[in-house]
């Protein structure tokens, strides 16, 4: 699902050409709505045979899976990091599905209360998963209870009030908890300590998007040549999830102006376009992020607290949605003073680079 705002109004768009489509900034963020979460599981691959990608974890998983079914023990805690969209929570049900048990699946924050970490613990049964996205945002109190259920399988209850206060030690169902972050620094040492396996999700390949978007467009009777995979897939910045929401959007494309003719490398650009999404994956907000850099700080180093209230996304989006892919492109650099716009920026948006207007500091 991609969901328009009107966030840019007040940044000038020096870099896009007066004939361009009005864009409007597309929430790559996309919070499911019910039709996209059917449409996502619908397409989800359940094994390791039909998932693409990642083919380092794979092959650790597989190992570890298969040691930890000889040893009839359950399966060491997993912690998966990286941006958003990559496929951690697919994977997660990949890894539920092959060793045959049931997963659970939560986020950190609706973990609020004591009492909602104890239910979902207490609700378990014997080697089943639990899943645990934005784990990083799980407060101490639920971090507390979580440590002795995942090294020794218990939790401490505790009864009564003040002086009559009564620790009760409950067994819960051996378990293996799977988190997923988006920032594993944010993760306390303790927390992180308690997982046997910790693996980075990587961006994914044009060919590999390409596999991913053949595979979802066969599961869902959409008819696109392997060129249009690839124009797509060059345009998904390297995100399965973003690659399967843009076949979507270029079979409705291909059908309403086409009459549902096969997506092509001509329609799928057409369609991509009409998005405002261009020939590296990026939408009107990372272009807006560039410009603001390069128009109003002279290329930057700024602040990413500045670029959040020009731009009026918050900070966390900026770092874990924007950031990560302009960073991986090399479009801009960190540096302990901000975030600056790199010389392919430019070259990007078509700005001429300058001394001036490029000015790097002393201690970049
Ligand atoms: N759909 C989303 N992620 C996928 C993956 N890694 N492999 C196959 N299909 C996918």
């Amino acid at each position: 699902m991609i969901i328009s705002d009107d966030n840019n109004k007040n940044i000038k768009n020096k870099g896009a050409s007066n004939d361009a489509p009005k864009c409007k900034s597309q929430d790559l963020e996309a919070k499911e709505v019910d039709f996209d979460k059917t449409y996502e599981k619908n397409i989800r691959p359940k094994t390791f045979e039909e998932y693409i990608g990642q083919s380092a974890l794979r092959d650790t998983l597989k190992i570890t899976i298969e040691a930890s079914k000889k040893r009839n023990v359950p399966l060491d805690h997993l912690l998966f990091y990286g941006p958003p969209g990559l496929g951690k929570t697919t994977l997660a049900g990949v890894i539920a599905n092959e060793i045959g048990v049931n997963i659970k699946i939560t986020s950190a924050p609706s973990l609020e209360r004591p009492r909602d970490i104890i239910g979902i613990l207490m609700s378990l049964k014997g080697g089943e998963i639990l899943f645990i996205d934005e784990i990083h945002r799980l407060n101490k109190v639920a971090e507390e209870i979580l440590y002795p259920a995942m090294e020794d399988f218990f939790i401490d209850l505790t009864t009564g009030k003040s002086q009559s206060v009564k620790t009760m030690r409950v067994p819960v169902p051996k378990f293996t908890l799977i988190g997923a972050t988006t920032k594993a620094g944010a993760l306390s040492g303790p927390l992180r300590d308690r997982f046997g396996i910790i693996h980075r999700l990587e961006f994914y390949t044009i060919d590999e998007l390409a596999q991913v978007i053949k595979r979802s467009a066969k599961i869902l009777n959409i008819k696109i040549d392997d060129e249009g995979a690839k124009e797509i897939a060059s345009r998904s910045r390297a995100t399965p999830r973003i690659a399967n929401r843009l076949i979507k959007r270029s079979a409705d494309y291909a059908l309403v102006k086409f009459d549902g003719k096969i997506i092509t490398k001509q329609i799928a650009k057409e369609a991509l376009d009409s998005l405002c999404i261009d020939n590296l994956g990026l939408v009107t907000t990372d272009r807006a992020l560039l410009e603001l850099i390069i128009n109003n700080y002279d290329g930057g180093p700024v602040g990413v607290e500045t670029l959040s209230v020009a731009l009026g996304e918050d900070v966390r989006t900026i770092e874990d949605v924007y950031e990560p892919f302009l960073l991986q492109k090399g479009l801009i650099a960190r540096t302990n003073r901000g975030r600056r716009a790199t010389k392919l920026a430019y070259k990007h948006l078509g700005i001429r680079y300058t001394e001036q207007n490029g000015q790097m500091g002393l201690f970049d």
